[in-house]
């Protein structure tokens, strides 16, 4: 007999950053809302993805899609996006396969913001398709208003030096746009307009936010006239979607370490799966950190312009050194207080143990919704991609975060600014402010997702509703 179980079929392409919360949306539809789950995940070395995926997930079938060379495709310095665009583009007919080869067929498919060309293999199956923004409503609205402005604007540079301003929604900083919004015949703009263009083609839009935390935008998106016409998809918030504390995680040095130190007194130190910092930028890191007394646990990677410095970070093989990029004697004086972790950190673990206290964050969304989801101030300190948005939501509209005065590439933080920015967060009356609010936003966190009436609870059961009825 066939299931009665609605069956979704989840793409995710390759990056934590969207694995993450594509795995927590598969884990809440088979645990809350009664579905049977096919995710399909492109194949990569990382050995942080491959680790995410050895761990169980009852009930979600997990399909590894056959890696695909685009090295012939794509420009060497071609950007993160343009790369993800083209490999999940070359990656449809074995997607296309896969469902074929499915025992029973799904009847949604649900990809990320790189996946909405498999729109098209959702409608030759005839399922229903969503495209799940695993950022901010914000960010969403720019996406999917580029294309208007794109039309209205003859100008090679589409985006001037004034803000960009998107109907119903908080206009967006010339500064905080993503450079691909530059020059429209870069090949990165080009795959974002489309992408712009094609998510709003899907029959409903899941966002990794909730009601409360972005109602402006959430309300422009659903009644302002012109962004209106732009989403005629129903838009649901169903965030917020973070990695749970792992039951399995082991206890790490890390964690060990934390187990000593005293109720939230360290600063956590991390720019998300890939950022880097100049080695001017780290020795003032450094600095600052020294200089405000207080404790740290700091994921380093090799800077930027030292990428031979990274031989250090070859801790395997029990050979200890002391990195270069790293000012003389750092490790030595701040031993008692600090810890330097090579590469990677269980940061989900971190953030929830009690000894944190503040987050120096590079504002990627995952990293901003698990500092929310613990109660932790942050210190906003945005590289690239949408993350200068992701600050100025922190910043301006939440009030749960500080950040540097200026930061552009260009410029160097020194570190008697990030001594006082650390201080006002772990210390300073203005801290406790900002912690205050970041209790309350995890709170109304809590809220949305509780299956007693929570908004994005709802929303979920409102997408597993369309789907059930597809069924019949
Ligand atoms: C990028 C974007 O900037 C982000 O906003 C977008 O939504 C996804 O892609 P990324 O660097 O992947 O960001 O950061 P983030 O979104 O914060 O995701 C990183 C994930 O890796 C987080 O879940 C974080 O907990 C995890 N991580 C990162 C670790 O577990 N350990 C680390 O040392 C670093």
């Amino acid at each position: 007999m066939q299931s009665t179980k609605p069956h979704a079929a989840l793409l995710a392409s390759p990056g934590m950053g969207h694995l993450i919360p594509v795995l927590e949306l598969g884990k809440r539809l088979v645990t809350n809302h009664g579905f049977h789950v096919t995710l399909f995940v492109v194949a990569t070395d990382a050995s942080t993805t491959q680790s995410l995926l050895k761990e169980p997930y009852p009930h979600i079938n997990i399909i590894i899609l056959p890696f695909v060379d685009i090295s012939g495709l794509i420009d060497p310095a071609a950007t993160v996006v343009t790369s993800l665009a083209v490999m999940m583009r070359e990656t449809l007919p074995s997607l296309r396969s896969a469902i074929l080869a499915l025992k029973s067929p799904p009847k949604a498919l649900i990809v990320d913001l790189f996946g909405t060309e498999a729109f098209a293999v959702a409608e030759e199956f005839n399922m229903l398709k969503y495209v799940f923004d695993t950022s901010n409503a914000w960010f969403f609205a720019i996406t999917i208003y580029v294309p208007t402005i794109d039309k209205n604007v003859e100008d090679k540079h589409i985006i001037q030096k004034q803000p960009l301003s998107i109907p119903g929604c908080k206009s967006v900083q010339f500064e905080d746009t993503l450079q691909a919004y530059l020059d429209r015949n870069d090949q990165t703009y080009i795959e974002y307009k489309r992408i712009g263009i094609e998510m709003p083609m899907a029959d409903g839009i899941l966002m990794n936010t909730w009601e409360d935390l972005e109602p402006t935008t959430l309300g422009a998106l659903r009644d302002f006239q012109m962004l209106g016409r732009v989403a005629k998809a129903p838009v649901y918030p169903i965030g917020p979607l973070v990695r749970p504390v792992g039951p399995s995680v082991p206890r790490n040095q890390v964690l060990n370490w934390l187990d000593n130190q005293p109720y939230e007194s360290v600063i956590y130190v991390s720019f998300g799966s890939g950022g880097t910092l100049s080695s001017d930028q780290m020795a003032e890191l450094a600095w600052g950190l020294e200089l405000s007394k207080q404790r740290f646990v700091w994921v380093v990677r090799p800077p930027i312009d030292n990428d031979a410095a990274g031989a250090f970070f070859n801790l395997d093989d029990g050979s200890e050194g002391i990195p270069s990029f790293l000012p003389e004697g750092f490790l030595d004086r701040t031993r008692e207080v600090g810890l330097v972790v090579p590469m990677w950190a269980p940061q989900v673990e971190i953030l929830a143990h009690p000894s944190v206290g503040g987050f120096l964050s590079h504002c990627g969304w995952n990293s901003t919704l698990e500092s929310i989801t613990n109660g932790v101030p942050m210190i906003a300190w945005p590289l690239y991609a949408e993350q200068k948005m992701n600050a100025t939501i922190l910043t301006e509209e939440l009030g749960v975060a500080v950040q540097p005065k200026t930061l552009a590439s260009e410029r160097v933080v020194v570190g008697a600014e990030i001594e006082m920015m650390i201080r006002k967060i772990m210390e300073d009356e203005e801290g406790f402010g900002i912690r205050k609010r970041v209790n309350e936003l995890k709170q109304s966190g809590v809220n949305a997702l509780s299956s007693k009436g929570g908004s994005s609870y709802n929303s979920l059961s409102q997408i597993a509703k369309h789907c059930e009825l597809s069924l019949h």
